[in-house]
């Protein structure tokens, strides 16, 4: 019987799951199928506890409903725990269980793209402090680092996040970022700056060691205005698309028994989705 898996959130036209999902399926020769389904917040925690019901062998969750999804779940994984948030839902038995797997994504993604990224696993300066800079924090802590530093313009939520982690994690006002650049083994950007029709985020580089590695979670454009300055420096950079990429692979593989490749061929056809 075909196995039936969808994404939902409001709105859901702009996700790029069914391409990624749907390419998998192909490569794979699986009896599945990924669709779209707009959920309303005001209706999600039904449909999220209907979806069995309604056919489904479970979901991908985006905006606004991630953290609806959560509180509905029967088991989540600690990484949804963390966050208070899930964007992955399957079933155990008659279990609806969750997981977060942007922190995944992020880290799998930087491995594949960048080995030794992560250095001495000192210091990783994270910029932003919204659901992105959570689940990347996390991931951040869960490899090991010894800081993580959490800048952000409203130094209140920087704290918020800190406080959900722990002393290794350290808020920090966005302009004292230049403080500890020196010591940072990457730069991650998770503010929105530098997406398309955004402001550019205009941070200063020139104190970045040669070995650090700079990263941005805008995939649109691919290229950001901090990849390329970084890239003028002769510094390693990692852009967004590769993690919206990784961050399928758990769910595919918790769907449809399959761990999936993330491969240049797929990229590439997201690369021209995106363009079009
Ligand atoms: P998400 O949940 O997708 O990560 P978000 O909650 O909207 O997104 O967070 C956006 C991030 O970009 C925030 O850290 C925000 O800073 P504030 O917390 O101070 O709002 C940051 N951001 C957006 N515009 C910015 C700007 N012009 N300068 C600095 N930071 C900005």
């Amino acid at each position: 019987m075909t196995v039936r898996v969808c994404v939902t959130g409001q709105p859901v036209s702009y996700s790029r799951s069914p391409m990624l999902h749907g390419y998998w399926l192909k490569k794979y020769g699986i009896d599945g199928a990924y669709g779209r389904e707009e959920v309303p917040p005001e209706t999600a925690a039904d449909f999220y506890r209907s979806l069995r019901a309604r056919g489904y062998a479970g979901c991908n969750v985006t905006a606004p409903n991630k953290e609806i999804a959560f509180s509905v779940l029967d088991a989540a994984e600690e990484s949804a725990a963390v966050l208070g948030a899930a964007n992955t839902l399957w079933f155990e038995g008659d279990r609806l269980c969750g997981a977060s797997t942007d922190g995944y994504g992020f880290i799998a993604n930087l491995d594949a793209s960048a080995p030794g990224w992560d250095g001495e696993r000192k210091l990783a300066l994270v910029l932003g402090a919204g659901g992105a800079s959570r689940a990347i924090v996390h991931a951040l802590v869960g490899r090991g680092f010894e800081r993580v530093v959490l800048a952000n313009r409203t130094l209140e939520r920087a704290e918020a996040v800190a406080a959900l982690f722990g002393p290794r994690v350290v808020p920090l006002a966005f302009d004292k970022a230049g403080g500890v650049m020196g010591d940072a083994d990457i730069l991650v950007n998770c503010t929105s700056l530098g997406m398309k029709g955004a402001a550019p985020l205009s941070i200063d580089l020139d104190r970045l060691r040669p070995e650090a590695v700079v990263s941005d979670i805008v995939y649109v454009p691919l290229q950001t205005p901090l990849l390329k300055l970084a890239e003028n420096r002769g510094i390693r950079t990692v852009d967004g698309l590769g993690m919206l990429l990784h961050q399928g692979v758990p769910g595919f593989e918790r769907w449809f028994g399959v761990r999936p490749q993330v491969t240049d061929e797929l990229r590439a056809l997201l690369i021209e989705d995106l363009r079009a």
